[in-house]
């Protein structure tokens, strides 16, 4: 059967609306990349996969919950939605949106959205506004805003993102034959790693199909799940997880609890780190993406993870491509030569 996106495959897993339309951009059904160099880096003697994200429509995990958000507002008659987004949410919004024929207005914090998801919002259309304070701030505006107007709200404070988000865990089930022993992942706004509990937990009623252990990873910028605190002014180089306020927070320290795992922070040393040791096997990410491993990486060091005869999958949530500026600061710019062949002929057989 052709694939025709995570409502079409999924729907009768989904607690929605009879109203929901079928919004989509064939997003989900994205590959697990068994990534062994890597887990051989760690120690070995584990099964490691990341479960690569970045491969939706609009480049980000967010595609899974929009279509089914924009889907049902679509069904119900709605015109307009909105979202506060760090950049990956106003992409999606944007492209669902725009395929529906409606308006959609995204909010975001100035001068901190990546430029790879500030040119997608553009590109597909939305209206673009920044504000001059924090994607917190953002949020707590947007669902003033969405209580007033006729708006649909499209931030995962909307159940269906959460509905189609969850689809990822029965995708990760259905490759692997069960569950994996741990999931590890980046924590935001907290809707992605509340949305993998619901899926693992749903699928598990239904099918016994085990539970994974939830590792839930912050910037150190950025963690107020870790510190226990709402972060007044978060910081991190890792723009995605730049969130201090996280509206579903409670719900994510419930399926930390829950499934005998923990939230934690990384520094953003630690999060650049792993986004290079991906890169290296072939995975590229933007740098939230790579808090998950980062996180894994933490917890094997400090002895607090055996992950010896486990399998273990790291969720990488969006696209290396999303967050070019990051590489360019990182990295030399590519050296300009000649036209001349000695020259060339030098330059490659230069051992590096
Ligand atoms: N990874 C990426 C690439 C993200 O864009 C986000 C969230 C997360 C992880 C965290 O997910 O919020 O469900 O805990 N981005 C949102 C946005 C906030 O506006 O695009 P979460």
């Amino acid at each position: 059967m052709t694939y025709a996106g995570v409502l079409a495959r999924y729907r009768a897993w989904m607690d929605i609306p009879a109203h929901t339309a079928d919004i989509t951009l064939l997003e989900g059904n994205t590959p697990l990349i068994p990534v062994p160099r890597l887990a051989e880096e760690m120690g070995g003697g584990f099964e490691l996969y990341i479960k690569f994200e970045g491969l939706n429509p609009t480049g980000s995990f967010k595609d899974r919950g929009m279509t089914v958000a924009i889907s049902e507002a679509a069904g119900r008659g709605a015109r307009a939605v909105i979202c506060a987004s760090t950049g990956n949410t106003a992409a999606s919004a944007a492209a669902y949106a725009s395929r529906a024929g409606m308006r959609a207005i995204v909010i975001i914090p100035e001068g901190k959205v990546a430029a790879g998801k500030l040119a997608g919002a553009t590109a597909y259309g939305a209206e673009v506004i920044q504000i001059s304070g924090s994607f917190d701030d953002a949020l707590s505006l947007v669902v003033e805003i969405s209580r007033r107007h006729p708006v649909a709200l499209v931030n995962s404070l909307n159940p269906y993102r959460l509905e189609g988000q969850k689809t990822a865990a029965f995708e990760i089930i259905e490759t692997l034959g069960a569950a994996p022993d741990w999931l590890c992942l980046p924590v935001g706004n907290a809707g992605n790693i509340s949305a993998y509990w619901m899926g693992f937990t749903q699928h598990h009623a239904a099918q016994q199909s085990g539970l994974p252990h939830i590792l839930g990873v912050q910037a150190a910028g950025s963690a107020p799940l870790v510190l226990g605190h709402p972060v007044d002014h978060p910081e991190t180089i890792a723009t995605a997880i730049r969130i201090g306020r996280p509206a579903r927070g409670e719900q994510a320290l419930q399926a930390a609890e829950e499934s005998q795992g923990r939230i934690l922070a990384v520094s953003d040393d630690e999060i650049l780190f792993a986004q290079r040791r991906l890169a290296a096997s072939g995975v590229w990410v933007e740098p939230a993406s790579a808090a998950g491993i980062a996180g894994m990486f933490a917890e094997i060091r400090a002895g607090r993870m055996q992950p010896k005869g486990q399998r273990i999958v790291a969720v990488c949530t969006g696209h290396g491509m999303k967050d070019p500026d990051i590489i360019a600061r990182q990295m030399p710019a590519p050296r300009l030569l000649p036209v001349e062949l000695r020259a060339l002929e030098d330059a490659v057989l230069e051992e590096k």
